[in-house]
């Protein structure tokens, strides 16, 4: 564990500084820039109108493709983008998405508004955004509507060079060579939306659909086997146990011999109860800790799906990933209740932070996670109205962030950290990581705490540090987020109370706000 927080007994504020030690030479498992991965699903506003505009729109685009978002994901360094969903990808056929789009077939998108889709972003279109973006696609295939041989036939599509018929298919839409692709999800919470299955079964389903889709070529696919909701750690060790010696087996970090290469599972924070789960910007005191405590639950959730790969797979040649978080509040008033339309304040950004941390203390198992959604949906990076772009606070915790990509995760123990609330619903009051990069170490600080300010100090060991700057998002209230008209009331700014001192960093952090510090080792 990165962090060994030492709680105060519950409802505590530390009166003296939290305290802390960083070893910055004791290097631990690489965080992989994947765990800062994204999700795009056909699902209202994300495809149609925040990534694909259409070649004829007055924006500028490439091929439809919007260039303001593109840029603004690109300043992210996104590392993959997940798609066609979600409870989508069951009921996408790929077919129906290539050739020229005015002879495109439409359908009815059943889960998300009952909308009709038009095809008109397809492979074609996801793979030219992705090269766009120098992200990695993770193509998710169908398996609770699809069939074995449809599934097949898409690989082959994309990855094949030769002379094969899907490849010459290929080349009749436009596209000589064929993508890379590794990334490869079979399936969607087939407990659910993706097919209602039971575990045993959908293993059963998985293997089939994992014997065709091949490696062609070069092409190796890493391949993911749809997971649990929440703590659901039967259905982690069904597929462990069920997709047996075809699980793992990587040689590398991210290749291998078996067959599956990873589990996935779902995390979301839902303050309320499905049917009421709160406003994404009317919130108050009681409502916010509740999100916390949601949003902190996540570690034990990933330290119980961890414990289970490891009793069958101590080696931890299979991969763990997250592939949809992020908070789940109720519809923006007067939207489509279909489209999960909603605002994002600095309670999301304090959210994401929390998640970091997590992800980062779980490094040496967990291999990707995607935040739901990138783009006007959910916890979202960016918010589009029109030609406006918006970006969220919770796309600023991504940027202060980007220092951990393919950093090694530094040992931090915290001490005096207060705590809110009471037993199953305390919330610990300050979050924090750090990774070191060469001589460049980043350390983040979140301070969950509602109305009071904390200090954090610091005891640098193991090198000596040059410079530390510092970066903060903060706001007046927990609430404030950014809109077309007020686009950077939230937006980070220098951190100025920060001291570096015989070694130790003294921080202080204001009431409810996120921090990260870059340190530069000397020598
Ligand atoms: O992200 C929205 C939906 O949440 C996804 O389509 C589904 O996988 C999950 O239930």
């Amino acid at each position: 564990m990165t962090v060994n927080q030492e709680s105060a007994p519950a409802t505590t504020t530390p009166d003296g500084p939290v305290r802390g030690v960083l070893d910055l030479d004791l290097p631990g498992p690489t965080i992989s820039r994947h765990l800062y991965g994204h999700f795009a699903e056909h699902l209202g506003r994300c495809i149609y109108g925040g990534f694909f505009v259409g070649e004829d729109s007055p924006l500028p685009n490439e091929g439809g493709i919007r260039l303001d978002v593109v840029e603004a994901l690109k300043a992210l360094a996104i590392p993959n983008l997940r798609w066609p969903g979600g409870c989508f990808a069951d009921e996408y056929h790929w077919r129906d998405g290539v050739g020229p789009r005015d002879q495109r077939p439409t359908m009815v998108n059943s889960h998300w508004g009952d909308v009709v889709e038009d095809n008109s972003f397809g492979t074609h279109e996801f793979m030219a955004l992705c090269e766009l973006l120098g992200a990695e696609p993770y193509v998710s295939a169908n398996v609770g509507s699809g069939t074995v041989h449809e599934t097949s036939d898409w690989v082959e599509y994309l990855t094949r060079a030769d002379d094969s018929p899907m490849a010459r298919l290929r080349r009749q839409n436009g596209r000589e060579e064929p993508w890379p692709v590794t990334y490869w999800g079979l399936g969607n919470e087939p407990w659910g939306c993706g097919g209602g299955m039971r575990a045993e079964f959908y293993a059963d389903l998985a293997r089939q659909f994992g014997t065709y889709s091949r490696d062609h070529g070069d092409n190796r696919l890493y391949r993911i086997a749809a997971g649990a909701a929440d703590a659901d750690y039967h259905w982690t060790e069904t597929l462990m146990r069920g997709l047996g010696h075809q699980l793992g087996g990587r040689s590398g970090p991210r290749h291998g011999s078996g067959l599956y290469q990873a589990v996935s599972f779902h995390y979301y924070t839902v303050p309320g109860p499905w049917q009421h789960k709160g406003s994404a910007t009317e919130f108050d005191t009681e409502e916010y800790y509740r999100t916390l405590h949601q949003a902190q639950r996540l570690r034990g959730t990933l330290a119980g799906h961890a414990a289970v790969m490891d009793a069958y797979d101590p080696q931890r040649t299979v991969g763990l990933v997250l592939d949809e978080w992020g908070t789940w509040f109720d519809v923006e008033p007067g939207t489509n209740p279909g489209f999960l339309f909603q605002q994002n304040t600095l309670r999301d950004a304090l959210v994401a932070g929390v998640h970091f941390d997590a992800f980062h203390d779980h490094a040496e198992r967990l291999v990707m996670a995607n935040i739901a959604q990138t783009v006007n949906v959910l916890q979202a990076m960016i918010l589009t109205d029109g030609e406006a772009m918006v970006l969220t606070p919770t796309y600023h915790v991504f940027a202060m962030n980007q220092g951990h990509h393919d950093a090694a995760r530094l040992p931090l123990a915290l001490r005096g950290v207060g705590s809110r609330g009471e037993g199953e619903a305390a919330v610990e009051l300050v979050s924090a990581s750090a990774s070191r990069k060469g001589s460049s170490v980043l350390v983040s600080l979140t301070n969950l705490d509602a109305d009071e300010p904390v200090t954090v100090a610091l005891d640098l060991r193991g090198a000596g540090v040059g410079e530390a700057v510092g970066q903060l998002l903060a706001a007046p209230r927990l609430s404030a987020h950014n809109t077309p008209e007020a686009p950077e009331s939230v937006r980070p700014a220098p951190l100025t109370d920060l001291r570096l001192e015989d070694g130790t960093l003294t921080v202080q952090l204001p009431a409810h706000s996120f921090a990260t510090v870059q340190l530069t080792l000397q020598g």
